[in-house]
């Protein structure tokens, strides 16, 4: 940079800073002088990942939006006149249709790699916690954007995941009537759902968001080796010898992920959109009718661990217990695992078979709420569920008595 251009720059800077005093400090508090570990690995990419696919939600979510009409009369056709009449819009809806998906993968590998590193347990608690909220507020955002086309699949989805509350005594029937706006599934329940998946959850996610990588920052990331990276400090200068700055290190690191992740997305926008009626189901593309129930109703690949859970438990009320639990249980994982070593690198052979098999669980579960219910995957479906409840109750004891490894004082990858 020449000198009359760097002076102007810094002038620029120095207007901002007096004039906005707290930027400055925010700027190295959470980028130039945020130590991260030194180790992390592709693990980490996921949740730069979950932020890259939040913002193209956003604004794929607000061009579909000018195009799209909230109305049980216009959906369905608004949607086909965006895919074909509105420029470039079958790359907006592709795009925000895989991205619900890919949201999903990212998040669900997020977390998969907190339960291998342990990055819930002491001090992380609250951003597990947070993340945990998020990943409910996900799911009742994917649900809701799902009935916006108002194809046969949103609208039977809709009426079958709604009527699930009416098992609740006493309040069941009012509540259903409550969250439709009416006694089936309609234009006024299309109506709220358009306007809480558009603005209210958006903001909500935003908020838990910020929040989540406040906790995070305030007691620092984790990493594949659980060690704690602040207890070992330069003497001369205060930071944590195992840490780097996260930018530019990890900034440049995560734009790398971020460019493999593009091209696989893109590849999935390009030439599979639907991804074999795992992204886009293909009952969807029919416009909804309440007078034809279609012959089999499943809901999207991400929801079908819990989905299976559902049908496989005898009795409505039942089943809505043991899915509803299925997915609060996660909240108490910080306070459920009493090792005392956070990574799975130095835990013994009980968790990590135990870990093992909760994920056969969890993705038979999945493969099973896509099948139409035989009665040998209803079995199956009872035996993985009460594997997957198991893995929770039951690991206050393997977590404490399984045998551990040494913990490195340093992160192993240091000089
Ligand atoms: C919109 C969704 C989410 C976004 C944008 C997000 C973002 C992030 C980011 C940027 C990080 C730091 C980088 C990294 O460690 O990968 C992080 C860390 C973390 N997140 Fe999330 N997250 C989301 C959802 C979740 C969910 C659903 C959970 C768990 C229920 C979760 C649990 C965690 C934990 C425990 C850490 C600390 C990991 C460590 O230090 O090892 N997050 N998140």
């Amino acid at each position: 940079m020449n000198a009359k251009l760097e002076q102007a720059v810094n002038g620029v800077v120095d207007w901002f800073n007096q004039r906005t005093p707290g930027l400055v400090p925010f700027y190295k508090k959470h980028m130039s002088e945020y130590y991260a570990p030194k180790n992390f690995n592709f693990w980490y990419f996921f949740g730069s990942l979950a932020l890259l696919v939040l913002v193209n939600q956003i604004v794929t979510g607000i061009f579909l939006t000018m195009h799209y009409k909230p109305s049980a009369a216009e959906a369905f056709a608004s949607v086909e006149y965006i895919m074909r009449d509105v420029e470039f819009g079958w790359l907006i809806r592709y795009m925000h249709s895989t991205g619900a998906s890919l949201f999903f993968v990212v998040v669900y590998l997020h977390m998969f790699r907190a339960l291998i590193y342990g990055s819930y347990q002491k001090p992380r608690e609250l951003v597990w916690v947070l993340g945990m909220f998020i990943f409910l507020v996900l799911m009742a955002e994917a649900f809701m954007g799902y009935v916006l086309p108002w194809g046969q699949m949103s609208y039977w989805g809709a009426q079958v995941i709604i009527n699930l509350f009416s098992a609740i005594p006493v309040v069941g029937t009012e509540l259903t009537e409550w969250i439709r706006g009416d006694y089936l599934v309609s234009d006024a329940t299309l109506n709220r759902f358009f306007a809480l998946h558009v603005i209210a959850l958006p903001l909500v996610i935003l908020l838990l968001v910020v929040l989540h990588l406040g906790a995070l920052h305030e007691v620092g990331s984790n990493n594949p080796d659980g060690v704690d990276i602040k207890k070992v400090k330069d003497k001369a200068t205060g930071k944590p010898l195992d840490g780097i700055p996260f930018h530019p290190y990890y900034t440049v690191k995560d734009i790398f992920g971020a460019g493999f992740f593009l091209i696989i997305a893109s590849f999935i926008v390009f030439f599979a959109p639907t991804f074999g009626d795992l992204f886009l189901e293909f009952d969807n593309f029919n416009e909804a009718n309440p007078l034809v129930t279609p012959e089999h109703i499943k809901p999207v690949w991400y929801f079908t661990p819990y989905y299976a859970m559902l049908r496989a438990v005898p009795g409505k009320l039942a089943g809505v217990i043991v899915m509803g639990a299925a997915v609060m249980i996660f909240f108490l994982l910080p306070w459920l695992d009493r090792s005392k070593v956070r990574s799975l690198r130095y835990r013994g052979w009980i968790s990590k078979t135990m870990i093992t098999l909760f994920c056969i669980s969890f993705v038979v579960l999945g493969w099973l709420g896509l099948q139409s219910g035989s009665e040998l995957q209803t079995l199956v479906a009872r035996i993985c569920t009460v594997f997957y409840f198991l893995f929770f109750i039951t690991m206050p004891f393997w977590t404490a008595i399984d045998p551990t490894k040494p913990v490195p004082e340093r992160v192993t990858s240091h000089a």
